[in-house]
């Protein structure tokens, strides 16, 4: 008698080692990016905004930045992002044509075509790193982009540095 309940107990502890290592190994499936996503105020930022009052639900692994116009973002920023722990950024701008300040967004693509180059450099991949256009008017559109990123940097996994 006193056998048999030594045994159930060794089988139990190996039941809960065998749990606690599939437990950790779900842990290390589950990857759950951190993303930054600097939004230009008037557009993306409002489209955000539109998606929300609206209950539209989209993953939460984007950490908001609001900054008055994609061209106010300086590369120094992104970069500052992936060193300090984002898996991947996005900058979201106003429609070519609709920037507030005329000229913010294509200074903001011309900047995001030198940084891709520049991440390479540093073994970061492109699809980390994305620059994409939404207006007030698009929640649906936000939500599409966040759930694309979050898709995008899920399959690369977590940035090594
Ligand atoms: S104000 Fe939106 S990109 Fe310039």
């Amino acid at each position: 008698m006193q056998n048999s309940f030594f045994i159930k107990k060794k089988e139990n502890s190996n039941a809960d080692a065998f749990n606690s290592g599939t437990k950790k190994s779900c842990e290390t499936v589950s990857f759950e990016p951190k993303i930054i996503g600097f939004l230009c105020n008037w557009c993306s930022y409002a489209g955000a905004d539109k998606a929300g009052t609206a209950q539209k639900p989209y993953p939460p692994n984007v950490s908001v930045i609001r900054v008055m116009c994609s061209g106010r973002i300086d590369p120094q920023f992104i970069l500052d992002a992936f060193q300090k722990g984002a898996d991947g950024v996005m900058v979201l701008a106003c429609h070519p044509g609709d920037c507030h300040y005329k000229e913010g967004n294509y200074r903001a693509v011309q900047r995001y075509r030198l940084l891709l180059k520049l991440l390479k450099q540093f073994g970061i991949e492109a699809e980390r790193c994305r620059f994409d256009y939404v207006s007030a008017g698009e929640g649906d559109r936000f939500v599409s982009v966040i759930n694309e990123t979050v898709k995008a940097v899920k399959k690369l996994g977590p940035l090594k540095r």
